[in-house]
Parts: C-alpha cells; sequence; structure tokens
C-alpha cells in the first residue's frame, strides 16, 4: 500500500495529541469561569453560509474552501471557520430567546486548502469563542481579557496583544471611497487578486498575504465617528483595568468580512512568519444580515496547532503507575485478572505481552515509564502472593501478599511523583 496522508494534513502523535488535550482541557476551566457553554456545531455546511458571512471577496471564500456538490446535488463546504455555524446555529435554534447569556465557546477542525507551511495546516484545530447579543464595551474588554487569561493558563510565554477599531458601516462609507482612491493611485503594487476585488471591497487588500503589510503601513487612515471612537476608548480603558498589555495596531484589518469596531490579534514571535497564535473581533451586523434578529456580538479563535507548538518542549509525559509482568506460563491470567482489579482501583496499569519472555516484558516496563511492576510467576501464584519492583531509583523488589496488594501500591505511587 502507497497510501499517503495529503499535503497539509497531519496525524498528531503522542506526546502532542496529549497536549492538544491539556491546552483543551485548560480552556475549559477558563471558559466555565467566564459563563460559556459548549456549542457542537456541523463539520459541513451549506457553502452559502460561508459565502454571505466569511465574505466572497476573502482568501478563505475565494481560494482556500473546501467547497463541493454533495450527492444529493447541494453546494456544501467543510467549515474554514466556526464564527458562521454559531451564528447559523444561533438564528436557527432561537437562541436569542433562549433566557441565556449568549456566550458560547467551541473546540472543533477547520479546514482551509492554505499553502502548507511551519504553523499553517490545511486541518488544524480552533478554540473559539462567540459573545452574541452584548453591544458594550465591557464585551470587547472581557472578550479580550478571557482570551488572554486562557493563554496564559495555558502556559504561553511571551505574548503580544495588538486592538484595532474598523468602525462601523457609517464610519467606512467615506473611508472606502478614500482607501479605493489610493489603491487606484497605487495599482501597480497591487497583486493579480487585489487588482481585481478593490472595487468589490478595497480593505480586503489591506491584508493580503501577498502585499497587504506595505500597502496598510501607507493606506490612508480610518477616522472613527464618535460612537465608535468612544467604544474603541472605553475599550481600551477597561482592558488597561483588567490589566491587559496591548498596543493599537492601527494597520491590522483582520482577513474576514463581518467585523465592525474592534478587532484584535495575539502574536509570539517565536512562531516566525505564522505568528498569530488567535485572532477575533467584533461582528454587530452579521446575526441580523444573516437573518437572525439585531445582535450585536464579539469573539475570537485560537489556533491550537500554533499553541501547541510554543508549548512543545512542555508536553506532559504519560505512564501507567503500575507495569504488569507474568514471569511464567501459569501466572498469565492472575496477572491479566490483577491488570483488571488495578484499574477498577483508578490505578493506571499497563502491560506488554503476558505470553513473552521475562526479560522482553522488564524491557517494556522500564520503557514505559511505570513507577512500578508486579511481577507474578507460578510461585508467586501458588503462594497468594506478588512481587513488586520499584523502576526508578531503587530499583528494589519486595514480596507482598496478593490480597494487601492494591492498599500496598496505592501508599507508594501516593507518596511516588506522578509519571
Ligand atoms: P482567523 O484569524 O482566521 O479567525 O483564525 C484564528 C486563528 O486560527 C489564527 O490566529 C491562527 O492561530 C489559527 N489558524 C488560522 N488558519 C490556520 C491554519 N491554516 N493553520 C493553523 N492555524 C490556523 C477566525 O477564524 C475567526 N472565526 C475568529 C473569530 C471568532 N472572530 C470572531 N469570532
Amino acid at each position: 500500500m502507497n497510501i499517503h496522508s495529503l499535503r497539509g494534513f497531519r496525524d498528531l502523535l503522542p506526546p502532542e495529541s496529549t497536549l492538544f488535550a491539556c491546552i483543551e482541557a485548560s480552556a475549559r476551566e477558563v471558559f466555565a469561569l467566564y459563563g460559556y457553554q459548549e456549542i457542537r456545531i456541523p463539520t459541513i455546511e451549506s457553502k452559502e453560509l460561508f459565502v454571505k458571512s466569511t465574505g466572497d471577496t476573502t482568501d478563505i471564500v475565494e481560494k482556500e474552501m473546501y467547497a463541493f456538490t454533495d450527492q444529493g446535488g447541494r453546494e456544501v463546504a467543510v467549515r474554514p471557520e466556526g464564527t458562521p455555524g454559531v451564528v447559523r446555529a444561533y438564528i436557527e435554534q432561537n437562541l436569542s430567546q433562549s433566557g441565556r447569556n449568549g456566550k458560547y465557546f467551541y473546540i472543533g477542525n477547520m479546514f482551509r486548502a492554505e499553502r502548507p507551511q511551519a504553523g499553517r495546516y490545511r486541518e488544524f484545530t480552533q478554540i473559539g469563542a462567540e459573545y452574541i447579543g452584548n453591544a458594550s464595551p465591557f464585551a470587547d474588554a472581557e472578550t479580550i481579557t478571557l482570551l488572554v487569561r486562557l493563554l496564559e493558563k495555558a502556559g504561553l510565554p511571551g505574548l503580544s496583544v495588538e486592538i484595532n477599531s474598523l468602525g462601523c458601516g457609517e464610519c467606512r462609507k467615506s473611508y472606502r471611497e478614500i482607501l479605493l482612491n489610493h489603491l487606484k493611485a497605487n495599482i501597480a503594487t497591487l497583486c493579480e487578486p487585489c487588482k481585481n476585488r478593490i472595487d468589490r471591497n478595497p480593505l480586503r487588500a489591506l491584508d493580503c498575504k501577498i502585499d497587504g503589510p506595505a500597502l496598510a503601513e501607507k493606506a490612508p487612515k480610518l477616522t472613527l465617528c464618535a460612537p465608535c471612537a468612544e467604544h474603541f476608548d472605553r475599550t481600551r480603558t477597561l482592558l488597561k483595568s483588567s490589566g491587559v498589555e496591548f498596543t493599537v495596531n492601527l494597520n491590522m484589518v483582520r482577513g474576514l468580512d463581518y467585523y465592525t469596531r474592534t478587532v484584535f490579534e495575539v502574536k509570539s514571535s517565536a512562531l516566525g512568519s505564522q505568528d498569530a497564535v488567535a485572532g477575533g473581533g467584533r461582528y454587530d451586523d452579521l446575526v441580523k444580515s444573516m437573518g437572525g434578529p439585531q445582535a450585536p456580538a464579539i469573539g475570537w479563535a485560537m489556533g491550537v496547532d500554533r499553541v501547541a507548538m510554543l508549548l512543545k518542549d512542555k508536553a506532559p509525559a504519560t505512564a501507567p503507575a503500575v507495569f504488569v509482568i507474568a514471569a511464567s506460563k501459569e501466572a498469565q491470567d492472575a496477572a491479566f485478572k490483577i491488570l483488571g482489579e488495578l484499574r477498577a482501583q483508578n490505578i493506571s496499569a499497563d502491560f506488554s505481552n503476558l505470553e513473552l519472555s521475562l526479560k522482553s516484558q522488564l524491557r517494556s516496563a522500564d520503557r514505559s515509564g511505570a513507577v512500578i511492576a508486579v511481577l507474578l510467576g507460578e510461585e508467586e501464584v501458588r503462594n497468594s502472593v506478588c512481587a513488586i519492583k520499584f523502576l526508578k531509583e531503587k530499583r528494589e523488589q519486595q514480596i507482598v501478599p496478593a490480597a494487601g496488594l492494591i492498599t500496598e501500591l496505592k501508599q507508594i505511587l501516593g507518596n511516588a511523583p506522578t509519571p
């Protein structure tokens, strides 16, 4: 067989898979502190959902979406991001009437046919948060603080938070013309895709992966209307009082069409060119534009693959506490029974192959990282005892009565460092 995984898709093996699980578990704890509840949305949705929400001038929809016609002739897409699905569920399930606080988190794999490189995959995991139904700057400050606390809890060092405001439809109306004129005057410096889409969405040129940073640097800046300026001001004040350090980056536009007002990104210089660990922003008009009620919202998503890259030296070692070995054929069934009894008592236990030689089983025990090996031979079974061998420093062996094995192990393991 010569079948390989696809380019940009990968297997997550231990210890990286364990690291993913730890990041997700610590995120769940922080979400609970902030009143967020989990939402699980479908992996495949109608293509139109992403075209209308993520936006038809975005790279994601124009070039990166895995879209196809299904067996029923429907145009569908594998989700490139979570926000559209959450918004669809909010409208379809009438969640504005649920009486709850509109705070949802999700953990799931997303798919974008981008050019793969370190930290950029075609299938990747996002942990995302959406807070729907609160227009006030308190929601902005809380949502960004939540993200920062969550990354801190995961153990991430050296992060920087950047924020900006993209204003509302009103402030953007006149800015659109000013920016379009500027881009047209500099049309020769634009890449082909940008040349083709500036009329439809001039803002997109500023986050183009090819020439975006240079363009954004020189482009005229948006002037916020008074309510948007006040919202941005309040958000910054509240963030400061929450102890969140940030810088304002007036060049940040973000690569999705639905944003209004506050946008933000968390970056790590240790990641190289794919330096965004997380990003998000306010989307006050999206729910309504998708056919729902007027429901201002804000959210973010973080790339778990990128967080795991930054934490790769901290991947927790996983090892059983006890390794069970049968030293003779007659002891195999008794050894297998002990494995079950240990697990029933919440003691993690493993074995290799009870039919292999003692030497081979001992080698596996050492490799497993277990604290203790329990050895059973014909004589031990006959005398209703077990041999316990310490696999760490002292490596000594002692005999204990089979009836007292669990108590003895609990006592030893209670004192032993967790593997
Ligand atoms: P986004 O900036 O497209 O936002 O993605 C958020 C994060 O997902 C990025 O900062 C990055 O860490 C990770 N990410 C994106 N693409 C890849 C990739 N190809 N490989 C690995 N990691 C990747 C969103 O997706 C919005 N839905 C965020 C949001 C929620 N805005 C409001 N609510």
